[in-house]
């Protein structure tokens, strides 16, 4: 059925890295990282998300993007297409993504919802201030009125269905090729004046020199699981991007680049935070809400500062855009392609869920604060199901899939473009690390942060 279904895909090869890009970028590196390393004692957990993205994300998103580009289809069919013995159920690991991605976009789409009503209290002005009681409460109010939360949640899971219905050539590649630029240079621009004010040096210090008294086996699995998050991996948003990717791309160099431009992102985050938050006396472990209330302090010490901090949050609004378009594709794609639903009707078949899932999320800080499970609200519960559990999880049964069922000979076929790129040693370090590394290292790492070992 799926070969018959005529498959769109990446124009250009910067068109590719674009997109893997805009997937990659997101709330994850202005939002999360900044707040997990907060929350987690600063240096000591971010050297650990470093080693954790090189050892472990390196390889699983290479593995991830060959699958996808090898088989063309969506994580499901290329399980089942890739694996050898049809009688295994691999396939379930692409049914695994798919429930990842729900949960993600739940509370993922609330987050955004924030960021979008940021631009209108950006523009109304009232957040521009150094004072923390100002923007506390300004947050605060936002996340505790549940109409408000709602509504914004439904507009942004209404928007990205818009863009996802043009198609995915010009819904995705083109919106992300041309912002992504405009993000790097306006993040450049908040570190400068962070980096001028008072107490610089003390969030400088947080944020690079380690501590290592606050590493647990807990933080440890928090710093794979953001590395998971970040670069989109464990849950199949890679494999279906690289179905898209172009069979001449040069799969090793455009990841790589991915993973450094996004590291490049998330430093620049942090360095634009920490110093604001010791300057002016907020909490490093504020927690989800550490970016809304320190980036207006920043914006409050230069002049054109409302402007700019409009401009920050609407594009902040594209990053996130770009990282939801690639959760949303994952759902759509499959119910387009397994179950033979139109793009369409695939589209609003996932935003309808969303709606109705997400809203757990959204209600979260207000109509249903007491409402718990294993001891957490569902915001922080689908969080920590997805990033600490459904990712590594997905990492661990890819890698095994790659350097045990599909094998060397397959992979260094697809990794070097049928043997047009010398990338040899290349193939052979990534297909040993994804063979005995990675999955011992995750799996580790996951019984160990879990309590169960
Ligand atoms: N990587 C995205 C971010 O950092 C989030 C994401 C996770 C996107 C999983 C797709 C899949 O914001």
């Amino acid at each position: 059925m799926s070969n018959t279904i005529k498959r769109g895909g990446f124009s250009s090869s910067f068109g590719v890295l674009a997109a893997t890009l805009g997937s990659a970028v997101g709330l994850g590196n202005i939002w999360k990282f900044p707040y997990l390393t907060g929350a987690n004692g600063g240096a000591g957990f971010l050297l650990i998300y470093l080693l954790a993205t090189l050892v472990i994300g390196l390889p699983v998103m290479i593995a991830e993007i060959t699958m996808g580009r090898t088989a063309k289809a969506n994580p499901i069919t290329a399980l089942q297409k890739l694996s050898p013995k049809k009688s295994l159920p691999w396939w379930l690991v692409g049914v695994a993504g798919m429930v990842a991605a729900f949960l993600i976009l739940s509370f993922y789409s609330e987050v955004v919802a924030w960021v979008f009503a940021y631009v209108v209290k950006a523009i109304g002005g009232s957040i521009l201030s150094s004072d923390r009681h100002v923007t506390e409460s300004a947050f605060s109010t936002l996340i505790s009125d549940p109409v408000q939360s709602l509504l914004w949640q439904w507009g942004v899971l209404a928007f990205i269905g818009g863009i996802l219905l043009m198609g995915v050539t010009k819904g995705i590649e083109g919106i992300t090729k041309k912002l992504m630029p405009v993000l790097f240079l306006l993040l450049m621009l908040l570190c400068a004046v962070s980096l001028s004010l008072d107490k610089a040096a003390d969030g400088l210090a947080f944020l690079f020199r380690p501590d290592f008294s606050k590493i647990s086996a807990g933080v440890i699995l928090t710093a794979m699981g953001l590395a998971f998050f970040k670069l989109s991996l464990g849950m199949g948003t890679m494999m279906t991007y690289g179905s898209y990717f172009r069979d001449d791309q040069n799969i090793p160099a455009t990841t790589l680049r991915v993973m450094l431009a996004d590291l490049f992102v998330s430093m620049l985050a942090g360095i634009a935070i920490f110093p604001a938050v010791f300057t002016f006396g907020f909490e490093p472990a504020a927690g989800p809400a550490l970016v809304f209330i320190t980036i207006p302090a920043v914006f409050s010490q230069i002049p054109g500062g409302q402007l700019l901090m409009i401009a920050f949050f609407v594009l902040a609004s594209v990053a996130a855009t770009g990282a939801m378009l690639s959760l949303m594709e994952v759902p759509v794609v499959i119910l387009h392609e397994r179950l033979g639903m139109s793009r369409p009707k695939a589209t609003l078949v996932t935003i309808a869920t969303l709606m109705v899932l997400g809203s757990s999320c959204a209600l979260t800080n207000s109509t249903l604060a007491s409402f718990k499970l294993f001891g957490m609200n569902m915001f922080d519960l689908f969080d920590f199901a997805s990033s600490n559990v459904l990712l590594p999880l997905g990492g661990i049964l890819l890698a095994v899939f790659v350097g045990w069922v599909w094998g060397k000979d397959k992979f260094q076929q697809a990794l070097s473009n049928q043997g047009a790129l010398r990338n040899h040693v290349t193939v052979s370090a990534v297909f040993f690390l994804l063979r005995y590394v990675s999955p011992l290292l995750i799996l580790a790492v996951m019984l160990k942060g879990l309590g169960l070992f």
